[in-house]
This record gives C-alpha cells, sequence and structure tokens, in this order.
C-alpha cells in the first residue's frame, strides 16, 4: 500500500525537500499531485494552536485512508532561528516542544506514525566519538533545550512516534551556510571561517530521501529503534566545509582562513564536537546518507546550492 504524507512546516528548507523526495520515490507514492503529500506552511498549519493540528491530522487521516494509502506525518517544522532562541524561549518552546506534542497526541489519536526531526544541539557538543543515539543529553542552547524538550514529548506521548536528529542542514530553499559562502565568495577576498566546530554537513535533499524511506519502514508496521541519527557521512569543520564549498565552485580555498569560535562570539553557544553516530539508521536497514564531500558536489551539479 503506499504511502501518503502529511508535512508540517513543509515550505522550509527540508520540508520542501520532503515533497521532492515523495514525489520521486517509486513504488511507495503515486504522484505528490494527486494529492498523496501535504505540506502546509505556517500560515496554514500553525502548530503552536492545538486545535488546528487536532484538525489537520484528522482530516489527512481520513482522507488518506478513504484513498486506500497509510498516512505517516513527517514533522519539518521548527523554530530554528538559533541566536535569536536565547531571548525569545517562549515562542521558540511553544514551536519545538509544545507543538510536537500536539501533533503527537493528534497522531496517537488516529494511529499514524509520526517522524520528528531534531537536532545534534540536544547533545553538549564535547564528545569525541560520535554521538549514539542512547548517548546522554545536555543542550548548552535556548535552543536545544527547546529541541530536547520536543523530543521527549513526542516519544512519551506516542509510541509510534519517531525522533531524527540531523545536523549541519544546506539545500535549495531558505538561507544556509553554502549559500552564505557562495555570496560572501562574490564580495571579499578572504574571509574567516571556524575551524575549532566539528560536525557534518548533510543535504536537505539526502536527509529528505532517508526520512521517506523511514516512513515507508515505520507505515509498514516496523518499529526501529525510536531515536536515530541521519547526517552526511564523514566529518569536517566549518573551515573545512567553506574551503570544500570554493572548491566545488571553481574558486581558491586558501581565500578560507580558519579562525576559532572566541574570535566570533554568538549569543548561543555551538557545539564544538556534533557528529552523530549513523549506526542505529544503518541497523534500522536504513540507506547510509552518503559522505558529507559526495554530497556536496551532487548538490552543486544539481544546482541545489548555491
Ligand atoms: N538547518 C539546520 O542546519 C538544522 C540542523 C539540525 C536540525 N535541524 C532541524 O531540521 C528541521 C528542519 O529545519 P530547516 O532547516 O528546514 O528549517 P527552516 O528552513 O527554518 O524550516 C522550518 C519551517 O518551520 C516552519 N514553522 C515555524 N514555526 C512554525 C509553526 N508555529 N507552525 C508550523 N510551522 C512553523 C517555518 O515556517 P515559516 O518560515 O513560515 O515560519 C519553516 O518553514 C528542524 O526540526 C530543525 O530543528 C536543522
Amino acid at each position: 500500500m503506499a504511502l501518503a504524507l502529511l508535512v508540517p512546516g513543509g515550505r522550509g528548507q527540508l520540508g520542501q525537500d520532503v515533497v521532492a523526495a515523495a514525489s520521486s520515490a517509486s513504488g511507495a507514492f503515486g504522484t505528490s499531485g494527486d494529492g498523496l503529500v501535504h505540506a502546509p506552511s505556517s500560515a496554514e498549519l500553525d502548530l503552536t494552536d492545538p486545535s488546528a493540528v487536532a484538525d489537520a491530522v484528522a482530516v489527512f487521516a481520513s482522507t488518506a485512508r478513504d484513498a486506500g494509502f497509510r498516512p505517516v506525518v513527517v514533522n519539518a517544522a521548527a523554530y530554528t532561528a538559533v541566536d535569536a532562541a536565547e531571548t525569545d524561549f517562549d515562542r521558540a518552546f511553544a514551536v519545538n516542544a509544545s507543538g510536537p506534542g500536539y501533533l503527537a497526541t493528534s497522531c496517537r489519536e488516529h494511529n499514524v506514525p509520526l517522524l520528528h526531526v531534531s537536532t545534534d544541539y540536544v547533545f553538549p557538543g564535547d564528545g569525541t566519538r560520535p554521538y549514539e543515539p542512547s548517548d546522554e543529553t545536555g543542550p548548552r542552547s535556548a535552543y536545544g533545550r527547546t529541541k530536547l524538550a520536543g523530543e521527549e514529548r513526542v516519544l512519551s506521548t506516542w509510541d509510534r512516534a519517531w525522533v531524527v536528529r540531523t545536523a549541519w542542514v544546506y539545500g535549495e530553499h531558505g538561507a544556509n551556510f553554502v549559500k552564505t559562502m557562495a555570496r560572501l565568495a562574490a564580495d571579499r577576498e578572504t574571509l574567516s571561517v571556524v575551524d575549532d566546530q566539528v560536525g557534518s554537513p548533510t543535504w536537505s535533499l539526502d536527509l529528505a530521501h532517508g526520512l521517506v524511506e523511514l516512513a515507508a519502514l515505520v507505515s509498514s508496521g516496523a518499529t526501529p529503534s525510536r531515536v536515530l541519527h541521519a547526517t552526511g557521512d564523514g566529518e569536517t569543520t566549518w573551515c573545512g566545509f567553506a574551503r570544500a564549498i570554493f572548491a566545488e565552485l571553481g574558486l581558491d580555498p586558501e581565500r578560507v582562513r580558519p579562525c576559532t569560535t572566541a574570535d566570533f562570539p554568538r549569543p548561543a553557544p555551538r557545539p564544538a564536537y556534533s557528529v552523530l553516530s549513523g549506526k542505529a539508521w544503518a541497523d534500522a536497514g536504513l540507506t547510509p546518507l552518503r559522505h558529507w564531500r559526495e554530497a556536496l558536489t551532487a548538490a552543486v551539479a544539481a544546482h541545489a546550492v548555491p
């Protein structure tokens, strides 16, 4: 039986790529033009409004089932302004914790699996080996605390809810690091980029394909581990990532100079080390995301970025 997806945050960077991945997934779907993928903007579905969430999930579940499809909710909505969250905690909490809680309640009511996207920022970032899903959390930023609260709410509310943590996401839609580097390359001869934060760049389209694969898996009744990590394989620093972007664009990578986090103080602390282990993802039988460097080449070749 084919899938139907409801994607709150459907006009965001990841949400739009989930729609693209769903419409290109062979077998699992009809076409998105058949209305099987519903990806509302925040104006169309505000996750902080519990009755709007209840109505949206109820209509989606019955429409999908009436048409012979298995419904799955993929939550790509979030308050993602990491620095602003330090002084706008209540709003960030409403979107990142309360809203996912409402979604989980409605999904439980209609027996709809829920995939909820989360972040490396739930970890303290002082690790020395890739974080496993079971490793102790300890967010250092307000954003990270709200995202961890969202994880806890979905997992405790609905036993068919899964948390997928990702990191360093870039894609065709919305602002991101790749686009910023391309813009700065046009404006400046040299630029300084932090070289003491380590993570794994993730093309949002690769992640989106992974989420669609996971949606198909859980909708068939499989029960993989409930917290999974999905990022590009491998690791680098922001400086290493920036140099790779320059190289990909045919520019001299030496124009990117390393600096330290202390050189660029930000309102929200960033994790120094936020590599996430993909072992649980692979153990669940899901396709590992490709190496971040290979993905960057593919994203540029596909004109997805910059
Ligand atoms: N970007 C990264 O580097 C990164 C890293 C780790 C994890 N993540 C996670 O990945 C997921 C997707 O992030 P993204 O990069 O796609 O972010 P994004 O481009 O900022 O998209 C987030 C979407 O959420 C929507 N949204 C905000 N408030 C909402 C509300 N009250 N109700 C419904 N929708 C709302 C936004 O819509 P409006 O703009 O219309 O408000 C936006 O379209 C998030 O869970 C994020 O925490 C991202």
